[in-house]
């Protein structure tokens, strides 16, 4: 089967229309956090929008070799969700919504993808897939930090990182103003060496 005729080329034009939603809801997310007093919440939201243009360019620059020099636009048909960027709600849906791709979209794609004989781009959905229910973890785990107001709090020291003046300690909660910018716990983030 040639990559023109094959139900991939459709799926990967989808997953990367899917993949740059995923990236802007984010951003959106990442937005709301912030104006919201949650560095904490943007940056992670930062980084997993980071992520989800990763993948998209990844699947933009598959397409453009397969394709080779075709003009021709590559038609889609797909639902997309339009959820609202309150934090409150918007953190347990994008967990959702990960679950759901992980689970079922993206090893539906790389099923297809494996019958049709594009074993390249079979493993590229289920790599994506891997991440992703990484990720629906990482929200989830968030979402509940967030709810119980538990988001500063830890069983175990960690590191925390004033953003606005990189101030760094470890403890098991952060401070409720920095003690070098006097600026609010709302900046405080988590690294990811943590
Ligand atoms: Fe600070």
């Amino acid at each position: 089967m040639t990559f023109n005729e094959s139900k991939t080329k459709e799926n990967l034009a989808r997953a990367f229309a899917g993949l740059c939603q995923d990236g802007a809801r984010y951003q959106f997310i990442a937005k709301s956090a912030m104006s919201e007093g949650y560095a904490y919440i943007s940056d992670i939201m930062k980084e997993l929008a980071k992520n989800k243009m990763a993948h998209a360019s990844t699947l933009y620059r598959v397409m453009i070799e397969k394709i080779k020099k075709s003009k021709d636009n590559v038609s889609i048909e797909a639902g997309y969700p339009f959820e609202d960027h309150i934090l409150k709600t918007s953190l347990i849906d994008s967990a959702e919504i990960e679950e759901y791709q992980g689970k079922n979209v993206y090893p539906h794609f790389a099923k297809i993808a494996d019958d049709e004989g594009f074993g390249d781009i079979e493993r590229l959905f289920t790599l994506i897939s891997e991440v992703g229910l990484v990720n629906a973890l990482k929200l989830r785990e968030m979402a509940v930090k967030f709810e119980s107001k538990s988001l500063y709090k830890s069983t175990k020291k960690v590191l925390w990182v004033c953003s606005n003046c990189g101030h760094r300690e470890e403890s098991k909660e952060a401070w409720s103003t920095c003690p070098l910018c006097s600026y609010p716990r709302g900046y405080v983030i988590f690294p990811k060496d943590n």
